[in-house]
């Protein structure tokens, strides 16, 4: 029986895409596409923006610096340990926004302090005292969490709580750190801590679940029931290992199923299709078909039986509605002929808010591919636009291909030329067939020959005259990169991919994670 209630039943919505999700291998956001994220994160109703670990690099400074100047509603939030170093850069990183949190953290789980911070209770219990009331010099809003959390003995955990909203903590977030709860168990955690911490009702219960176990959209709802108010949660449940909570699942779940979870918050659903492809194009993790919310197949209906159900009445089969979730029925947009003024209107119906460079840029690639293509499609644009999106501040850039393949050409060669930072270089390779050729030609004028993981080709269309969208995953001394390419020649588009990743490897290489970071 939870004691202390809390008063309303609105859930704060966390995103920590561009954090937790970015720690993911081969997630990593540049600059422009963390500002693009957190416009749609806000534009969404998202309350709170994790917009980085400042600590980390120059490159997450910088994004939670930038991404504070531009919030207008949503709070901007940033990472720390419990070190003056970590809290002061994070607060240097938040200063240019009146709204700004300091989300401070250590772990206190006696696997975590013995192995990890090889600390004791003690120390840790001062060590939560202390950050959480300098952090509190910065700014009012101080979330603490306790890392390892539900793995944490009960006793101690309600001590660090107890202290960290004594000295100031505001937000009290619980995460399960490695996916390992199950939802009754951590459902009960949440009613001990309301039940347990004397001053829990001067701070708001969060939860921050990992998905290990498949679990972490029902434990955070488990939580949700009882009594925690904000739910730490990624677009497609990016994040470390296998992710975190997905935004869209909690959300859709909230909606659809408010009956037996009778709580709001400020998202507006409709923004979630486009928060999803643009996140998925940035990072190069493609959406399982089958997943929940946003996968291709998730509205679909194949066998005959539920067609049939679907057309008699949308309810027989579905749960929810794609408009919702914002997705519109695929569209044949228009062709060579379309003006420029249509292609602009098509645009902002897709929900792109390009300038007029880049619309210009997008119309006349939109152009060259009607000449290809005589039916365009909406995924056609998405592609074009994600594409140039994808690409606009890599430093090594395809300037052309040629490619020689087939029964009458053996060995398959490929002759290319790459532009790097201004200067031309060119190639003539072969290799075991068209691809190897490609691969082999970039490996050999960027010098470098990083591990392909992954090499996945998915057509945006039906159709043989579809452009390909190539998927490319590299890894380097434990750091992993997903490219994307797209283009109606999938061997064009294969180059892109794999130059995509390796201008990822480049931004990599000049990030340096901080030691002993596990989130
Ligand atoms: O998973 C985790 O424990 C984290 C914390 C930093 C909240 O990401
Ligand atoms: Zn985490």
């Amino acid at each position: 029986m939870v004691r202390k209630k809390q008063e309303s039943n609105r859930i704060i919505i966390f995103d920590t895409t561009m954090r937790d999700g970015e720690q993911s291998p081969g997630a990593s956001m540049n600059l422009s596409e963390k500002l693009r994220i957190a416009e749609v994160l806000e534009a969404m109703g998202v309350d709170i923006i994790e917009a980085g670990f400042p600590i980390a690099s120059e490159g997450d400074f910088e994004a939670v610096n930038e991404i504070a100047k531009i919030l207008k509603t949503a709070t901007v939030c940033g990472l720390a340990r419990s070190s003056k170093e970590d809290i002061d850069r994070c607060a240097e990183a938040l200063k240019p926004s009146e709204n700004r949190r300091i989300h401070t953290f250590i772990s206190t789980s006696p696997l975590h302090m013995k192995f990890k911070l090889q600390m004791g209770p003690e120390e840790v219990h001062q060590a939560v005292i202390d950050s959480v009331k300098y952090a509190r010099n910065f700014t009012d809003d101080v979330e603490w969490s306790p890392e390892d959390g539900s793995r944490t003995e009960h006793s101690f955990l309600c001590r660090t709580v107890e202290s960290a909203i004594k000295y100031g903590a505001k937000t009290i977030n619980i995460p399960d750190t490695v996916g390992y709860a199950i939802p009754e168990e951590f459902g009960a955690l949440i009613a001990m801590l309301m039940n347990k911490v004397p001053n829990i009702d001067k701070a708001r219960l969060s939860v921050h679940c990992h998905n290990d176990l498949g679990l972490a959209v029902a434990n955070s709802l488990a939580a949700v029931k009882s009594g925690a108010r904000q739910v730490e949660c990624t677009i497609n449940g990016l994040g470390e290992r296998a992710g975190n909570a997905a935004m869209e699942e909690i959300v859709m779940a909230l909606r659809t199923r408010s009956d037996s979870l009778p709580y709001h918050n400020n998202i507006n659903t409709e923004h979630i299709t486009k928060a999803s492809r643009l996140v998925s194009t940035i990072t190069g993790f493609s959406i399982q078909p089958n997943k929940a919310i946003v996968g291709a197949n998730a509205f679909a209906h194949e066998a005959g039986i539920h067609q049939d159900g679907v057309l008699k009445n949308a309810q027989t089969y579905e749960i929810m509605t794609p408009e919702s979730v914002g997705l519109t029925e695929s569209k044949l947009v228009m062709g060579k002929h379309s003006g420029r003024h249509a292609f602009r209107q098509k645009l902002e119906e897709l929900g792109y808010e390009l300038g007029d460079n880049a619309v210009q840029d997008a119309f006349k690639r939109f152009k060259d591919l009607a000449d290809l293509k005589k039916d365009i499609y909406d995924e056609d644009i998405i592609a074009l636009v994600d594409d140039a999106v994808v690409r606009s501040n890599d430093r090594i850039q395809l300037v052309s291909l040629e490619v020689l393949c087939g029964t009458e050409h053996r060995p398959p060669s490929a002759k290319l030329r790459l532009n790097f930072d201004g200067d031309e270089k060119y190639s003539e390779t072969t290799g075991d067939g068209p691809v190897d050729a490609i691969f082999t030609g970039i490996k050999e004028l960027t010098s470098q020959s990083p591990k392909l993981q992954l090499y996945q080709v998915h057509a945006v269309t039906q159709g043989t005259d579809a452009q390909a969208e190539v998927t490319v995953r590299l890894e380097e001394n434990g750091k992993t990169v997903n490219g994307k390419g797209a283009d109606t020649d999938t061997m064009v588009a294969s180059s892109k991919a794999y130059i995509n990743a390796l201008n990822k490897l480049l931004v990599k290489r000049e990030k340096t994670a901080p030691a002993a970071l596990s989130a």
